[in-house]
């Protein structure tokens, strides 16, 4: 079978997929270990024995509504390449937005204040959120000096995410930069110490927002993204909190941030275009000052920060 041949099986296979020409590419990639301009202009290339039945098996498993992100084992996020497993939510397009906010705020404090800044990013998954902002900090916009590495610490309550977060550390960042990063599996900031006076200058989270019955529809389609991830609709001992806002989570969060942040700290979040307005009253409630909601590239609200 010739690559060509391959596309054009897999996209009468592929019936459920939104993108199933995108679909064949990225498993022919990933299978082949080029890039899409070799898979372009190699149509005619047979495809060996073993690898046909990789792509078969890679293609039965895209029908049952696995993500091609699960299959593949990697995800890109602001131009980086994440390792991904089920353990932790398929970075998304959208939170590329947060690292970017995140950034800015930083890089304004810093060149009024340089200093080392240090960093939570609450809800980590998979490290993106963190890693690609100490990478964007430290290398692309460089305006953070080497004496100044912020510090990072890195919070899931899934000991297993956390290993993929470990993971991603261990391989995109510079043995300087990976010091500077630490893993805590904690609920919330539990296991961060009693906060008397503040620690961070910056608190980054894409906490779990979804409500609890779009979770349950969501689910429905096979992603096999973790449940843990994306309901919002939680207590503290993780049982369903009986609300359908996606903001029970939220709101414990957004008391225990102001604790842990030093005056003028910030915390910067991501939501849903639907619980964006809500998580900002909740976070003047809670004392926050200075309050912004930030849109997306689809201009849908996003992120959601205020000042301590
Ligand atoms: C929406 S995902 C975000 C993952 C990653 N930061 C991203 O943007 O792709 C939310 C993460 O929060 C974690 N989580 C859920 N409840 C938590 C809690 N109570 N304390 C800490 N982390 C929690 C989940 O395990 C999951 O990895």
């Amino acid at each position: 079978m010739t690559i060509q041949q391959f596309k054009q099986t897999a996209i009468e296979k592929l019936t459920t997929s939104p993108s199933p020409a995108l679909d064949a590419d990225v498993l022919l990639q990933w299978i082949l270990q080029k890039d899409k301009t070799f898979i372009l202009f190699n149509r005619d290339l047979e495809l060996t024995e073993e690898q046909e039945a990789k792509l078969a098996e890679a293609i039965a498993k895209r029908k049952t509504g696995l993500p091609i992100a699960y299959i593949t084992g990697h995800k890109e996020f602001f131009g980086l390449d994440f390792n991904v497993t089920p353990d932790v939510l398929i970075p998304k397009p959208d939170t590329e937005i947060l690292v970017e906010n995140a950034a800015n705020w930083i890089i304004d404090e810093y060149t009024r204040q340089p200093r080392i800044f240090n960093i939570c990013d609450m809800c980590t998954g998979s490290g993106c959120v963190g890693i690609s902002l100490m990478k964007f900090l430290s290398e692309s916009d460089g305006t953070i000096s080497k004496e100044h590495l912020p510090g990072f610490t890195m919070c899931d309550i899934s000991s297993a995410a956390l290993a993929v977060a470990k993971e991603n550390a261990d391989r995109l960042l510079s043995k300087a930069q990976r010091q500077k990063f630490n893993f805590v599996q904690t609920n919330l900031f539990d296991n961060l110490g009693h906060a008397k006076v503040g620690i961070y200058d910056i608190i980054v989270s894409n906490p779990p927002y979804v409500p609890a019955s779009e979770t349950t529809e969501l689910l429905k389609d096979g992603r096999s993204e973790p449940r843990l991830a994306l309901d919002g609709d939680v207590t503290l001992e993780g049982k369903p909190s009986g609300t359908d806002d996606g903001l029970a989570l939220i709101r414990n969060l957004i008391p225990q941030a102001y604790r842990f942040l030093i005056p003028g700290g910030m915390l910067i979040l991501e939501t849903g275009e639907y619980n964006a307005e809500e998580t900002e009253r909740i976070m003047k409630e809670n004392g926050f000052k200075n309050t912004k909601l930030y849109y997306d590239l689809e201009g849908q609200l996003r992120n959601v920060s205020g000042i301590k």
